[in-house]
């Protein structure tokens, strides 16, 4: 018997992703369509009492050491500084990130900061207006911009940034992208496009693959191996031009790094998951309006974890894409 979220790999899930809302500002065109989704109804997602103490019990009886706060997009969660502030008072306190658009971010940072945020992750794809409002439908990079250089000022540390490119659209960004986050300080990470849009419209072809990443940047810089070990996190990293300047790709498709996953998931309505593409889910919310005690619960989350797959089978004959988008689980 595990106190923690071991499975029957032996993998013990130490980083908890919560998302914190299903919502997004932005309706990036390979994650949603241009009308958006049907978002939960109020009711059905967790109240800021049921979500921290459901963080309270990953953290003291499950031993999850990092939260990361996702959602949809966390900024549009009324009450988040707030619910920042009560997870860094849990014991042991735990480290806290956030994956954001970051629109809105640049008038919270502070406050974000001093509620507890420790680091932060930005989604940008591009850094051309007109491509930004190509791909997400909006025309917001000034504020995703703004967003970023508050975060960096008020001490999130540190600061990255995620980028999905795709074949025809964005590829020609990458260099740009590079160019852009070496001189502002930020950690660029290149992301290879995961069959998670609720359109269902990914496509192997059209997904720009690490090594051909590697081989668009090394035109350009030099690329050297990252002197600190990987461990569990999804990016390989590579020193720029000797360095102190990164960039890292999370190669999930080519390069899948299940075998080292120590991740679980609530999403925004309350429901445990061991994988971002397992479609076996508990429901703790339920568990949880039903009276259960902390034990009852930390049960429940355990026998999850407890069945998660050796991995995603995104490349295997077969696979099926998971019944909710990557905007309901938190990516
Ligand atoms: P760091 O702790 O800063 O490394 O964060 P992260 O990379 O785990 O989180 P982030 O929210 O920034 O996600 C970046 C990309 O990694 C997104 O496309 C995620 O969907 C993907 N990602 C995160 N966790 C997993 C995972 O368990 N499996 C897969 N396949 N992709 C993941
Ligand atoms: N494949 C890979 N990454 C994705 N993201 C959103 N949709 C996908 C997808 N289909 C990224 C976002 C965000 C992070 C949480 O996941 O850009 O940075
Ligand atoms: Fe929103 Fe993120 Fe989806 Fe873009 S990828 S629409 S920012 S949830």
């Amino acid at each position: 018997d595990h106190p923690g979220l071991i499975d029957t790999f032996g993998r013990v899930a130490t980083d908890l992703r919560v998302s914190l809302t299903d919502r997004c500002n932005l309706r990036c065109t390979y994650c949603m369509p241009a009308e958006g989704l049907d978002w939960l109804p109020g009711e059905q997602v967790l109240t800021d009492d049921e979500l921290v103490r459901l963080m309270r019990i990953a953290v003291e009886l499950l031993g999850v050491t990092d939260i990361r706060l996702t959602g949809g997009e966390p900024l549009l969660r009324a009450g988040l500084e707030d619910i920042v502030g009560r997870v860094k008072s849990l014991t042991p306190r735990p480290r806290i990130s956030m994956t954001t658009n970051g629109i809105g971010l640049a008038k919270r940072a502070t406050g974000l900061a001093a509620a507890g945020l420790d680091r932060i992750n930005v989604s940008l794809d591009t850094v051309d207006r007109a491509r930004f409002e190509e791909i997400t439908r909006r025309d917001r990079l000034p504020h995703v911009l703004a967003g970023l250089a508050a975060a960096r000022d008020a001490g999130l540390n540190p600061v990255k940034i995620n980028s999905v490119l795709m074949r025809g659209l964005n590829e020609r960004d990458a260099l740009p992208l590079l160019r852009f986050c070496l001189a502002e300080g930020y950690h660029l990470r290149f992301i290879e496009q995961m069959p998670l849009d609720a359109q269902h419209g990914w496509n192997r072809g059209d997904m720009i693959t690490a090594a051909e990443i590697l081989t668009m940047l090394g035109e350009e810089f030099e690329l050297s191996p990252f002197p600190v070990a990987r461990g569990g996190a999804p990016a390989e990293r590579w020193l720029v031009d000797g360095g102190p300047g990164d960039v890292g790709v999370i190669a999930s498709v080519t390069r899948p790094f299940c075998s080292s996953c120590e991740r679980t998931r609530l999403t925004a309505d309350g429901a445990v998951r061991s994988c971002l593409f397992s479609n076996d889910e508990t429901d703790l919310r339920a568990l949880v309006r039903a009276g259960a005690r902390d034990e009852e619960v930390a049960d429940a989350w355990r026998a999850t974890m407890w069945g998660k797959l050796a991995g995603h089978e995104i490349n295997e004959a077969g696979f099926a894409q998971p019944i909710r988008p990557m905007s309901a689980i938190g990516g």
